[in-house]
């Protein structure tokens, strides 16, 4: 699949999170990883971590649907390599201390998990372990208008 270049908070249950619950189906994942982070590496480390992680996630994404993309900074800068997640009707995802050597098969291992999870969460349960580790945050669907009181 081509790149295009654009420039313990568990659980993850709906209750918890408010999540709607969607009917069926997978949904089409994107993965969008930090082309300019270098994990703490030198400056002038060629080829930049975050771009190889990004080019290993497209290879790793060929032939599932999942879609990847480049993308300059998700400021997230002191926490590792990163990469986001997001899908319709679901939450959105980062991450970071993502591994440069396992986390592009990491990434779509939870990307397919994410596009099968009926309420557009991330499950908890199955998730690969540096997804758990390495989640800085998630926010909600623009459909989300709060938690159940
Ligand atoms: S350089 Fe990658 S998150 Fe800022």
């Amino acid at each position: 699949m081509a790149l295009t270049d654009l420039t313990s908070p568990k659980p993850d249950s709906p209750a918890d999170a408010g999540g709607a619950a969607l009917a069926g189906a997978e949904s089409a994942v994107t993965i969008f990883v930090c082309v300019t982070c270098r994990g703490g590496r030198p400056l002038d480390l060629v080829p930049v971590p975050g771009a190889a992680l990004a080019e290993a996630t497209a290879r790793a994404a060929d032939g599932t649907g999942i879609t990847v993309r480049r993308v300059r900074c998700l400021a997230n800068c002191n926490r590792g390599l990163s990469a986001a997640m997001r899908r319709d009707g679901g939450w959105t995802y980062v991450f970071g201390y993502l591994d440069p050597i396992t986390a592009a098969d990491t990434l779509i291992a939870g990307a397919k998990l994410f596009a099968q999870a009926p309420d557009g969460l991330m499950p908890w349960r199955g998730r690969p372990e540096a997804l758990k580790r390495g989640l800085i945050a998630r926010t909600p669907p623009f459909d989300f208008f709060g938690a159940p009181e």
